[in-house]
């Protein structure tokens, strides 16, 4: 007898991944870990938070759970810094203006690339360290990537809501100062966190025939994919307002393309890889 559960859960699933890519996939409602997927299915960012604390015995939990994420090489070289004293959390969200709605976010948190421990290794234990080069920098990054990854996933298994923070580096070197991070230690990206005010909603994303590769790459009729894609998702979710009318003027039709290349027609955060190097890191 199939289990209700397993169907309802299956039929969410479905539900979330037709609205996502538009295309309904078939998922067998025997699978174990389906509240899991449903989750992972049906994720969005929250930026809207209810005035409730988050407990620091579960937000410590939290963090430990993100925290045993994998880590490249076994090197561990991502950390998770709590910015909890009102000042400087004030002081480090004014570096984001443009996100007034942080200072209602109960926990800010930041995920750090931890490229400091791995040379004190080498100088505690008398060993050559021959690898200043980009892949430190990278391997920290990406490690930190999947630290706050696991985080987001374990804050939404127990209902909290979150939005990551590029916005944390648009004045890298400020935050730095303030978190005192040392040599080698940059933000990878912030993390608001809270429980969510509203249930938020499904941003649709490229189709699987433009993002699912099967054994070689494959560009398609880019062109084609992109176009529908912007109607399905003006469809489901169109623009409220577009970007640099003054430069640009209005378009009849706004779609996604239209934004993206509307936004990346202004250099953005050009001087990051300066301060990655001012911090230490070597990017060849
Ligand atoms: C690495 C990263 C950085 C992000 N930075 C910001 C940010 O600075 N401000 C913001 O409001 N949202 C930020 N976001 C959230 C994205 O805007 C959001 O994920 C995207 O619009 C898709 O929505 P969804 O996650 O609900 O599917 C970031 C997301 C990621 C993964």
């Amino acid at each position: 007898m199939q289990d209700h559960t397993g169907s309802t859960l299956a039929a969410s699933i479905e539900d979330s991944l037709a609205e996502r890519f538009g295309e309904r996939l078939q998922v067998d409602p025997n699978l174990s870990g389906l509240d899991e997927l449903a989750r992972i299915a049906g994720h969005r960012v929250h930026r809207d938070f209810l005035d409730r604390p988050v407990e620091p015995t579960l937000l410590r939990l939290l963090c430990a759970c993100a925290l045993s994420a994998p880590s490249k090489s076994d090197l561990q070289q991502a950390d998770i810094l709590v910015v909890n004293d009102p000042p400087l959390r004030q002081a480090v969200i004014a570096l984001m203006p443009d996100m007034p709605w942080l200072a209602q976010a109960p926990v800010l948190l930041v995920f750090l690339a931890d490229g400091s421990r791995t040379p004190q290794l080498a100088r505690l234990r008398g060993k050559p360290f021959p690898n200043h080069h980009f892949d430190l920098l990278f391997n920290a990054a990406v490690d930190s990537a999947i630290v706050m990854t696991t985080f987001m996933r374990a804050a939404a298994a127990v209902g909290l809501g979150s939005c990551p923070l590029s916005a944390i580096r648009d004045e890298a070197a400020q935050v730095s100062a303030l978190l005192r991070l040392p040599e080698r230690v940059i933000p990878v990206a912030g993390l608001a966190c809270g429980w969510p005010a509203k249930a938020g909603h499904i941003t649709p994303r490229l189709g699987l025939e433009t993002t699912l590769h099967q054994d070689r790459y494959r560009q398609g009729d880019l062109d084609r994919q992109i176009d529908a894609y912007d109607r399905r998702r003006a469809a489901a979710l169109p623009y409220r307002r577009q970007r640099a009318v003054e430069r640009f003027g209005a378009a009849p039709f706004y779609g996604w393309s239209e934004d993206k290349a509307r936004q990346y027609a202004e250099p953005l955060r050009a001087d990051f890889g300066a301060f990655v190097r001012a911090k230490g890191f070597c990017l060849d």
